[in-house]
């Protein structure tokens, strides 16, 4: 396994990661889901992703309880959480002081844990929340030592800008990372919007749904298969987003790639995750699993890596067709 620097921070993060959502406390029991940790830290992962929204927060419990099970020493292992959506209450939503300091609490309870390693804003909350008042309350987490860093998941560049701003002037700790998704159907904010929060910030990435929540295997070319997340009761928004138009045109084009897949000798989500973890910008690459084989396969993808040389990836680039515009430079226009 390769280990890279969580953005400007001093962190090693492995470049292929574990994360909890749909399935732990969810979809698969915990021997399974046991034995899926057990084959991602096999390989080497050293980071598993959950947040206090997910199976509504039976997934931290599981990762906690497991984490303890399996006997892992816990300075081996880095642990986030996110919050945001904790619960049905007035002040169980969002990124209020009340919340984040509360929710953040919940969420160690549930883990067993005195500490996470990275948590996380899991959506923006400016329209209710001042930035400032959430920048302060989630440095507080940190200089309480309930958190080592803190970031954000899917907020807009100019957001992230405001939060550093903020932190820079009241003394705050600023955002390390961010918390994207990131697959060949989904490009622009990773490779275009958050362009200059590299530059300017060392602005980490832990992205998500690499797989686009298992388009990008190629398993529903011909339907839903029993079992798998699209199958799952309560996912029909997931379905409806890959019906879409422009869904309907990628997906045609993963005949091409699974046929390129197989001349680098890799599989379609081995193809899938390498592209992703081509990106230099890209600290982590969290990936999901309902399965221990899934886990296998997909953590060799760090293999073929080697193997997208510059004209593989430009064959993939003229497949996809949806690079993001890069800004004019008007000196070269
Ligand atoms: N910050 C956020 O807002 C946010 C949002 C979503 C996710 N995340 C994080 O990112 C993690 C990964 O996201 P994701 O689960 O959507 O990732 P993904 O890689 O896009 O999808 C994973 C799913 O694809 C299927 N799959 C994976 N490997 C496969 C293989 N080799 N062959 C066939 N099917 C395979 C499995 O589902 P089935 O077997 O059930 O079909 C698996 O659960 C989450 O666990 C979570 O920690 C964060």
């Amino acid at each position: 396994m390769e280990y890279r620097s969580l953005g400007r921070s001093g962190l090693k993060v492995s470049a292929l990661s574990f994360g909890t959502w749909v399935t732990f406390g969810e979809q698969v029991g915990e021997d399974t889901a046991a034995a899926c940790l057990v084959a991602a830290r096999k390989a080497g992962v050293n980071f598993f992703d959950t947040a206090e929204s997910y199976a509504q927060g039976r997934a931290e419990a599981v990762l906690g309880r497991l984490v303890r099970k399996l006997g892992w020493k816990r300075s081996d292992l880095l642990v986030s959480t996110k919050l945001f959506w904790g619960g049905d209450g007035p002040n169980d939503t969002g990124l209020s002081r009340k919340h984040i300091v509360e929710g953040a609490l919940a969420s160690l309870g549930r883990l067993q844990m005195d500490y996470v390693d990275l948590i996380f804003c899991h959506r923006p909350d400016d329209r209710h929340t001042p930035v400032e008042e959430t920048v302060r309350a989630m440095s507080h987490l940190v200089d309480r030592g309930l958190a080592f860093y803190w970031g954000t998941s899917e907020w807009p560049a100019e957001l992230i800008r405001e939060a550093h701003d903020v932190a820079r002037r009241e003394r705050l700790v600023p955002p390390t990372m961010e918390q994207p998704q990131y697959n060949m159907f989904h490009r622009d904010r990773v490779e275009s919007e958050y362009r200059r929060l590299y530059r300017d910030f060392g602005m980490g990435t832990t992205v998500w749904s690499p797989l686009a929540s298992g388009f990008l295997t190629g398993k529903y070319a011909h339907g839903v298969p029993a079992g798998s997340r699209l199958s799952l009761r309560g996912y029909g928004w997931l379905r409806q987003r890959y019906g879409t138009p422009e869904a309907l045109r990628l997906l045609k084009k993963l005949g091409q790639l699974d046929r390129l897949a197989a001349s680098l000798k890799a599989t379609m989500p081995q193809l899938a995750l390498a592209w992703c973890l081509e990106n230099p910008d890209v600290s982590t690459v969290i990936t999901g699993a309902s399965r221990p084989e899934q886990v296998a396969e997909n953590m060799k993808a760090v293999d073929a890596v080697g193997r997208l040389s510059p004209e593989v990836m430009e064959k993939i680039e003229r497949i996809l067709g949806n690079k993001p515009k890069a800004e004019p430079d008007f000196r070269t226009q």
